[in-house]
Parts: structure tokens; C-alpha cells; sequence
């Protein structure tokens, strides 16, 4: 695991040089030259305006359906109360609200989300609730990437495309250095997130190996595809939603199990997970004016443009 891009503090402290390779040795070394962030944490829920915004995020469509209940959603908010994070994550929130928005509400869309999926998937959750922590820091490392890429409407060059990707390792590198622990579940989700089963993903094409990555996984495709993007001015309907992502399990991408969880929750008489047939028939459609995934050809202001 190369680090192709430097990894900056979240005050703009240089942590690691581009080409590190990261090694054990490297991260314990970065980890022991933290002497500046006190390992304090604070609830995640009592920060900001967080737990308001998570009520009105989920009463909003599509997460309505599978929110419905107000006692759900408040034994929901008594599980998220226990995640706790040290400062300068809940300081990337106030900087994600204040100048991009759309990673706001991805981030709370994909705590509550990936907390409720882990609630039916994960045996022992109750003990391990703090692990839910995985699912709103997992694209922490988008403090790294400039905003004109992550705002961008118009599809991205080849190397902005590069940028936005370092976004999993750099997170990995900011959440092992701010919690002092290369191994902790939340550092290695925002690793993770984008690998795939059949090692199509990225950074390291390996198989996604962990449940609550599997979880977080499903949960990010899932919010990205419901959810006004930059680069997508119309959201994908619920139904086309869970389409795609019943095509990403077919493909042998995501989790049967995560992917009958989500599909549980969006139908109103609430199946056990284990009970979801899956139709093989397929009506929805993509919205149109997608351009994700999309490479653009990098011209010369878009090459002296992203190094802002
Ligand atoms: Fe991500
Ligand atoms: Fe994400």
C-alpha cells in the first residue's frame, strides 16, 4: 500500500510524503509522533446540530420507508448516542455542513443507515455498537480531496478521478494517526469501503473482509444512488436504487446478506432479512444526466487546476 498523494492533518500539517509505503513500522511510527491531539473523545450525536439533522435526513424520502416509526428511530438514536470521536473528526463535520453539504448528509445518511443493517446482521451488535463509528467516518479522508473535485458536475479527468480514490487510504492514514490505532474497525472501513468481493475495487482490489465493511459498503452505493450527487442532478428512485445494487450482489460485488437487509427494511411489512425473495425481473431505470464514471479528457487548465 503506496500512498500515490501526500497525507495532510486536518490542519494542513504535512503527515506523510507521497510514495510512503505504508507499513506497520510507518503507522507506528506517525501514530507516536501524534503528541498534539488529545485521544478525548465526544459523543458524535451531541455535536452540532448532528442528531437534528439525522432525524430530518431519515424522515425524508426514500429513508422514510425504511425509517418509518418514531420508536425505531428513537432506540436507533439510543444506539448511535454510544459512538464517540475525537475532535478533529467532528471538526471534518462542521467543515463538510459549512462547505459541502451533499458529504454532510452522505455521512449522517450512511451512520444511521449502516447502524440499523448492523443491528440485524452483526449477532453480538449490542457490544459492539461503537463499531457503528465505521459507518460516519468512513469517507474521512474527503478532507483531502479539494472541493472543486468533489463538486465537480461535469465528469472527472483521469487524475481528479485519482485524487477523489486516495480518499480511502487517506482516511485510513488521518483515523489511525487521530486514534492512535492502525487497527481500529473504523480506520480500516475507510480503507475498505470501495473494495469489492471479486477484487474489481479499489485501493487494493482485495475481497471485502470484515461484516460491518460489507455493511458500510452497501450502505455507501446505497445513499450515493438515492441522493442528489454533483455529477447527478436526478437521484435514482428507490426501487432502480436497490436494482443496482441487487446487480452488485449478482456480480459477486457486495453482500446477498446486506443486500436482503437493505431490501427487508424498504418494504413496509419489515421480512426477516433471511425471507427476501429477490425478483428476477427488472423495472426500474437509471435516472438520466448521470455522469458518474465517466473520464473525462484532461485538458490543460483541469491538469493545473486540481493541486488547489
Ligand atoms: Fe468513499
Ligand atoms: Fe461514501
Amino acid at each position: 500500500m503506496k500512498l500515490s498523494y501526500p497525507v495532510h492533518d486536518i490542519d494542513n500539517r504535512l503527515l506523510l510524503p507521497a510514495g510512503t509505503e505504508l507499513s506497520g513500522d510507518v503507522l507506528e511510527d506517525l501514530i507516536s509522533s501524534n503528541h498534539t491531539t488529545p485521544s478525548q473523545t465526544l459523543p458524535l450525536l451531541e455535536h452540532g446540530s448532528v442528531r437534528k439533522d439525522i432525524v430530518k435526513f431519515i424522515s425524508q424520502p426514500p429513508y422514510q420507508l425504511i425509517f418509518p416509526e418514531k420508536q425505531d428511530i428513537s432506540k436507533l438514536l439510543k444506539q448511535m448516542e454510544k459512538v464517540q470521536f475525537v475532535l478533529p473528526f467532528l471538526r471534518s463535520l462542521d467543515y463538510f455542513k459549512q462547505y459541502d453539504f451533499t458529504t454532510y448528509n452522505h455521512l449522517l445518511n450512511v451512520f444511521a443507515l449502516s447502524t440499523l443493517l448492523a443491528g440485524d446482521l452483526i449477532p453480538d451488535y449490542e457490544e459492539r455498537i461503537r463499531e457503528s463509528a465505521a459507518g460516519p467516518a468512513h469517507d474521512f479522508g474527503k478532507i483531502t480531496v479539494p472541493l472543486k473535485i468533489l463538486k465537480k458536475r461535469t465528469p472527472l479527468t483521469r487524475a481528479e478521478r485519482d485524487i477523489l480514490d486516495h480518499h480511502t487510504l487517506a482516511g485510513y492514514v488521518l483515523l489511525s494517526y487521530y486514534k492512535k490505532d492502525p487497527y481500529s474497525l473504523t480506520a480500516r472501513v475507510a480503507r475498505d469501503h470501495h473494495e469489492r468481493n471479486d477484487g474489481s475495487g479499489y485501493p487494493r482490489g482485495i475481497n471485502l473482509n470484515d461484516r460491518m465493511v460489507e455493511i458500510v459498503a452497501v450502505s455507501d452505493v446505497y445513499d450515493a444512488l438515492v441522493s442528489l450527487r454533483p455529477y447527478r442532478p436526478i437521484s435514482y428512485d428507490k426501487r432502480s436504487a436497490l436494482e443496482e445494487i441487487v446487480g452488485l450482489a449478482e456480480q459477486n460485488k457486495v453482500s446477498w446478506d446486506v443486500v436482503k437487509a437493505l431490501i427487508a427494511h424498504s418494504r413496509t411489512d419489515k421480512p426477516h432479512y433471511q425471507e427476501v425473495e429477490i425478483p428476477s425481473e427488472k423495472r426500474g431505470a437509471p435516472p438520466p444526466g448521470n455522469v458518474y464514471g465517466i473520464i473525462a479528457e484532461e485538458t490543460d487548465a483541469d491538469a493545473s487546476g486540481t493541486s488547489e
